[in-house]
């Protein structure tokens, strides 16, 4: 190899792109620092509100900073009725991710001061697309099953008021905490794939709708967040715990990757996933229905023996949206959903301290070539 090839980091692995105060991750300890608290600790403690603001501000709120942030969230819920048209109007067949990515950006398609790229008006963007994503999520998921859509109801908190637009009916406090869980331990990864592609699109001075549009577009990919989807369908494929070891070592024998398995910076264990795995077994014993988490323990073990690769964050958290009732296809909507938070919080970074983002290649093809023109 070239000293120049020896210069490339495929993926950009290991590569510092820029400074920031948002989040850390410690791959080999393992931990993730957000905003100087452990995952760990705030994981079960904090509200979606509370991490969203911690996101956003820097800081925990309390009192009536955190009244007035809850009621402001509440009162954006409603989406304009032109979404609520295209999550009806669009063809059956079409990806959710494609539908939820399309309504964002009628969203920024109608917002006149979409182009306006001050602090105070992205902070109000993101305030309003964190408050209206879950409405938009819960209203296609009704739509794909035949149902109207369900208003929000503002009384509830942020994580009630998403399950309640989901089945339409207040979610039991087992579920209800799941729930709530699950969203903040999602809210936030550093700089994952989808958080980098916004930084890249802020980076050119494009606009907050722009960067989120380009957030949702990357994580629906099944490296990504799209692999919870693709988690929860391995679990129905091999059927029964007994089954998992043998579909295990067959996948890996053909060279094939697993969802919910891997991860390019934790090799020692994903944090997020061991509180999920937590919740998927609460959830099992609290639903009577124990098949999905016994059947992941069960890939789990095998994988740990054949390749030592970790469960990742989506491994347990399929199982704990499942049991809360989200269609398959519909959990990594759900991920963007609570993930625009930490989207918000890296695109106001960005924007306070932007240098265009724009790496170099090391070129590998031709030169030399000579173009004989058909004019004669
Ligand atoms: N199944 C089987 N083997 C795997 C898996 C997996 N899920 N993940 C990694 N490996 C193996 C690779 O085959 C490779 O083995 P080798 O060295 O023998 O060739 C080794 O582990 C290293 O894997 P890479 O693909 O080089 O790791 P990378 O850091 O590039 O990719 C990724 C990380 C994309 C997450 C990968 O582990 C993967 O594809 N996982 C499945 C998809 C998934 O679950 N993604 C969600 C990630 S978390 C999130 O985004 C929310």
């Amino acid at each position: 190899m070239t000293t120049e090839q020896n210069q490339v980091k495929l993926g950009l692995d290991g590569i510092l792109a820029f400074e920031s105060s948002i989040a850390t991750i410690d791959g080999n300890i393992p931990e993730l620092i957000i905003r100087g608290y452990d995952i760990k600790e705030i994981a079960s403690s904090l509200s979606f509100e509370e991490m969203t603001y911690l996101l956003l501000y820097s800081t925990l709120p309390t009192g009536d900073v955190l009244n007035d942030f809850s009621k402001e969230l509440a009162s954006l819920r409603n989406i304009p009725s032109s979404v609520l048209q295209v999550l009806s109007t669009t063809p059956k067949e079409a990806h959710p991710m494609a539908v939820l990515r399309t309504a964002v950006s009628l969203i920024g398609a109608s917002d006149p001061s979409a182009d306006n790229l001050t602090n105070d008006d992205n902070l109000r963007k993101a305030i309003n697309l964190t408050a209206k994503m879950p409405t938009i999520v819960a209203a296609q998921s009704r739509i794909q099953s035949g149902k109207d859509p369900v208003s929000p109801n503002p009384a509830l908190g942020h994580s009630e008021n998403y399950l309640y637009m989901l089945t339409g009916e207040k979610p039991d406090p087992v579920d209800l905490k799941a729930f709530e869980t699950t969203l903040v331990l999602y809210a936030e990864h550093e700089t994952n794939a989808s958080t980098f592609a916004c930084r890249v699109v802020v980076g050119t001075l494009s606009d907050f709708y722009s960067s989120v549009v380009a957030g949702i577009g990357a994580i629906k990919g099944p490296l990504h967040g799209g692999a919870i989807d693709d988690a929860m369908r391995m679990f129905m494929d091999i059927g029964s715990p007994d089954k998992a070891k043998p579909y295990v070592e067959t996948a890996l024998s053909n060279k094939q990757k697993l969802s919910g398995f891997g991860h390019r910076v934790y090799r020692a264990g994903d944090p997020r996933a061991a509180e999920l795995k937590d919740l998927a077994r609460e959830m099992s014993t609290s639903h009577g229905d124990s098949q999905w988490y016994e059947i992941a323990q069960e890939a789990e073990q095998a994988m740990k023996n054949s390749k030592n690769i970790i469960p990742n964050v989506d491994y347990y958290a399929a199982i704990v949206l499942y049991q809360l009732g989200f269609q398959l296809n519909m959990m990594t909507n759900v991920v963007a959903s609570t993930r625009i938070a930490g989207w918000s919080a890296h695109i106001l970074e960005q924007y306070n301290n932007n240098r265009l983002i724009r790496p170099r290649a090391l070129y590998t093809g031709e030169r030399g070539k000579k173009h004989k023109s058909q004019n004669l």
